[in-house]
């Protein structure tokens, strides 16, 4: 494992200002720097990737599809609706690590199927920021 991106779905962008009671006070940029901290102790290299579109997270997966040897994917609401994304995940190679901040169990129905869940190795949810963290250790003892 050397080389490990990270993507983040809609509306992670406001993390820190967006339902701090469900999704914490750090920012995103909170979030990256201690993950990139972390990465670089074990000598991973790490990139960081958000965007509010679907199509443009279809993109960046295909065109790091070389690069990462592992991906850790937060895809936000999409998680819930995008066999598109899926589609996407099923045609890497490598490992996969689905992320949520909060206990998408817990909540609304509608959170409780991920369309993503079903193609990749592990999934974390309700660790909070930490899920990241725990994904990062799942890729690295592959
Ligand atoms: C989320 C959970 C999703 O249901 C929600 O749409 C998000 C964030 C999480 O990290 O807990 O945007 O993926």
């Amino acid at each position: 494992m050397k080389n490990v991106l990270v993507i983040h779905g809609p509306n992670l962008n406001l993390l820190g200002e967006r339902e701090p009671e469900i999704y914490g006070s750090q920012t995103l940029d909170d979030i990256n720097n201690n993950l990139k901290k972390d990465a670089e102790k074990q000598g991973i290299e790490i990139k960081f990737y958000q965007s509010n579109h679907e199509g443009a997270i279809i993109d960046e997966i295909q065109s790091q599809r070389k690069w990462m040897d592992g991906l850790i994917i937060n895809p936000g609401a999409y998680t819930h609706t995008s066999i598109a994304i899926m589609d996407a995940l099923i045609a890497v190679d490598c490992p996969v690590v689905e992320v949520h901040l909060s206990n998408i169990f817990s909540r609304e129905k509608f959170r409780r199927h991920s369309y993503i869940s079903q193609v990749v190795e592990a999934v974390i949810s309700g660790c909070s920021s930490y899920g990241y963290n725990l994904a990062l250790y799942a890729l690295i003892n592959q």
